[in-house]
């Protein structure tokens, strides 16, 4: 468990850092896939549980560990699972605690893979999926069937950065006697720990922001559950979707400074939003920081900071959202998110594209749609460049 006395900036550094006996003070990486036994004894003894040294690469490995370890302590839970992405931990979840027969409610606004997972490949194993209107909370409890097994949201979601009460959610799910699984990639552990506020596990991609410079994949499991646990790592070690240890180290390497980051992230993305609302070809931006934001009050509730990501509708449709991301000189058109580098994406037509016109509506995902991850740049560079490609 967290220890109360520090915070998350420290433990990011600090929390179960692994040192071999030699005493490297960075934290060292494991690149091994088996490991060397004593003897046939020590061998069996491994696999039978009753030494915990590590068995094999798809199953233990001490840098792979150290990531877990410290996750686990900033999102205040007993248990971290790594896995090889985002969409490796949230699929791991469901096909661990799910079967057929078994129904999902989802905030209609999620990430276009998610929807992907839930609406194509567990629906052909007989699982349903339910969406709820982010705007209307109530949805939830009138969503619940007699078969609910499983709630999941984001919050804030991508890409229209809608915030969902993770508290009320949690209730809802209690009394349903269902699991809540929060998505907490836009968040981080540093704005946002959803297990304090009542969900029962939280998913990451940690490509993202815990990564911080886009350079490797990750997937984190968080949860306290220990029977849970057990059932997700045990379709982590049989399906095989581990985390490379030295991914596991990239993303070690990025927490150390994914506090410091997580503040510039928020402060800038607040002035870029605040600009973009005053430019005449925008018409709507979405940014939790922003008075305009409907859920504004729940930042104050559930999070520290109102993060990085920001999204805008600009006038003109597609053509005038693809024209303006094409004059971008600093920014990135790419697809990733939770970079140093400012980033510019269309959503309708990447992240989003693979669904149909009906599940993009529902996500609110519009031709005229553009998502922005703010970096770490000057905040007056990016305003500069956005204002040359507007105009
Ligand atoms: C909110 C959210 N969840 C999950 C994912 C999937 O993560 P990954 O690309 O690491 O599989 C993404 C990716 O963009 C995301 O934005």
């Amino acid at each position: 468990m967290k220890n109360k006395q520090q915070h998350a900036a420290t433990q990011a550094i600090r929390a179960n850092q692994l040192r071999t006996s030699i005493g490297e003070h960075s934290e060292a990486v494991f690149l091994t896939s088996g490991y060397v036994f004593d003897s046939a004894q020590e061998a069996a003894q491994r696999f039978a549980g009753d030494d915990d040294g590590p068995t094999y690469g798809r199953i233990s490995n001490p840098t792979v560990q150290a990531f877990e370890q410290r996750m686990a302590v900033l999102e205040y839970a007993r248990h971290g699972v790594a896995t090889a992405t985002g969409m490796a931990a949230i699929n791991a979840v469901m096909t661990a605690l799910l079967s057929s027969g078994d129904h999902i409610i989802a905030s209609s606004s999620l990430f276009g893979a998610t929807i992907g997972l839930f609406d194509k490949v567990l629906a052909r194993f007989g699982v349903t999926t339910s969406y709820v209107d982010v705007s209307q909370p109530d949805g939830w409890a009138k969503a619940v069937q007699s078969n609910t097994k499983l709630l999941f949201l984001e919050t804030p979601t991508n890409p229209l950065c809608e915030l969902i009460d993770i508290q009320a959610v949690a209730q809802i799910a209690q009394q349903a006697k269902a699991i809540l699984v929060v998505d907490n990639t836009y968040g981080t552990p540093v704005l946002q720990n959803p297990l304090l506020h009542g969900a029962d596990i939280v998913v990451h991609s940690a490509t993202k922001y815990i990564d911080g410079q886009g350079r490797a994949m990750a997937g984190m499991i968080c949860l306290n559950d220990e029977d849970m646990h057990d059932e997700i790592f045990s379709i982590i070690r049989t399906a095989g979707a581990t985390l490379s240890p030295m991914n596991a180290w990239v993303m070690n390497q990025g927490l150390h400074t994914l506090a410091l980051r997580m503040a510039q992230h928020s402060s800038s993305a607040l002035q870029v939003a605040q600009w973009l609302q005053q430019q005449k070809s925008v018409s709507q931006v979405f940014y939790p920081g922003l008075d305009s934001h409907p859920q504004q009050h729940l930042v104050e509730k559930q999070q520290s900071a109102s993060g990085g990501m920001l999204s805008f509708e600009i006038k003109g449709g597609r053509r005038a959202a693809w024209k303006l991301i094409d004059r971008c000189k600093l920014v990135s058109i790419s697809v990733n998110l939770g970079d140093s580098r400012s980033i510019i994406t269309h959503p309708a037509s990447t992240s989003h594209a693979r669904l149909s016109d009906e599940q993009r509506a529902r996500c609110g995902v519009t031709d005229s749609l553009i998502r922005f991850s703010v970096g770490l740049e000057h905040a007056q560079d990016i305003i500069d460049d956005l204002a040359q490609s507007l105009n």
